[in-house]
């Protein structure tokens, strides 16, 4: 980048910040923090799944991440190296991946990987634009499927359903989560779904035929876990 390229990056940052601000209000005020108790589980209130997908696609352009995906990118891959599973050739399936961090996390241990979300960005050779509670994959289709994003859900035994679907007959889901409300932890502004604790969160599997395996504390991007389920 040539001197006069950095200065005109440093010049417009003030307005791209201003321009995130703007628009963060603006989508605080039109969404709201209205939401529904079912248990130990809660659900932002939307007056339509349209509003939903309009809310949860918003998140892209209104943040900076900044050295998120190479931090990102280097736990994850460090923790799933430590479990016992030859990760060569798997095919995995990273839902709700955003610009493709975990994508690139399971390419790294030498996976066939790709990445779905509602707004992958522009130009992303990692992720393709989809829909977690509609997968466009065929059935038994994958060996792993990875999501650290079930609280942007709408609908959590919807997403259940569809990641057994694609799943192989005895596939590994991994699910990464914070720790929950009992513990402290608060839906943030763009998360549309909550859970007391992770017991609660993962009972909606056991529904599609999942079983809890193994549960590791993390804690970086924050508290929490990486819980692997089976499928029977
Ligand atoms: C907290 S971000 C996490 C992104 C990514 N997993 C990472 O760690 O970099 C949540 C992501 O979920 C995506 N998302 C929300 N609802 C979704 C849905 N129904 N289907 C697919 N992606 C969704 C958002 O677009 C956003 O990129």
């Amino acid at each position: 980048m040539s001197g006069k390229q950095r200065q005109t990056f440093d010049l417009l940052r003030p307005f791209r910040k201003l321009n995130r601000s703007l628009r963060n209000r603006f989508l605080r005020r039109r969404f709201g923090e209205k939401w529904e108790r079912r248990g130990a589980l809660q659900n932002r209130t939307y007056s339509s799944y349209q509003d939903y997908i309009e809310h949860q696609k918003a998140k892209l352009a209104t943040h900076d991440f900044g050295d998120y995906d190479v931090k990102f990118r280097e736990a994850l891959r460090a923790r799933l190296a430590l479990l016992a599973i030859d990760w060569r050739a798997l095919n995995d399936l990273c839902v709700a991946a955003r610009i493709g961090t975990e994508v690139k996390a399971f390419l790294d241990l030498g996976c066939r990987a790709i990445g779905i979300d509602l707004n992958p960005g522009k130009e992303n050779q990692y992720v393709v634009e989809g829909d977690f509670h509609n997968l466009a994959f065929p059935a038994q289709s994958m060996d792993v499927v990875y999501t650290n994003s079930l609280d942007h859900a709408f609908d959590i035994e919807r997403v259940a359903k569809e990641v057994a679907r694609v799943l192989k007959p005895n596939g590994l889901l991994l699910v990464e989560a914070g720790t929950g409300s009992d513990r402290g932890g608060h839906p943030g502004f763009y998360e549309s779904f909550f859970w007391d604790n992770l017991d609660e969160l993962v009972r909606p599997f056991a529904m599609f035929g999942f079983s809890v395996t193994a549960r590791i504390p993390i804690t970086y991007p924050w508290p929490g876990e990486m819980i692997c389920l089976k499928l029977s």
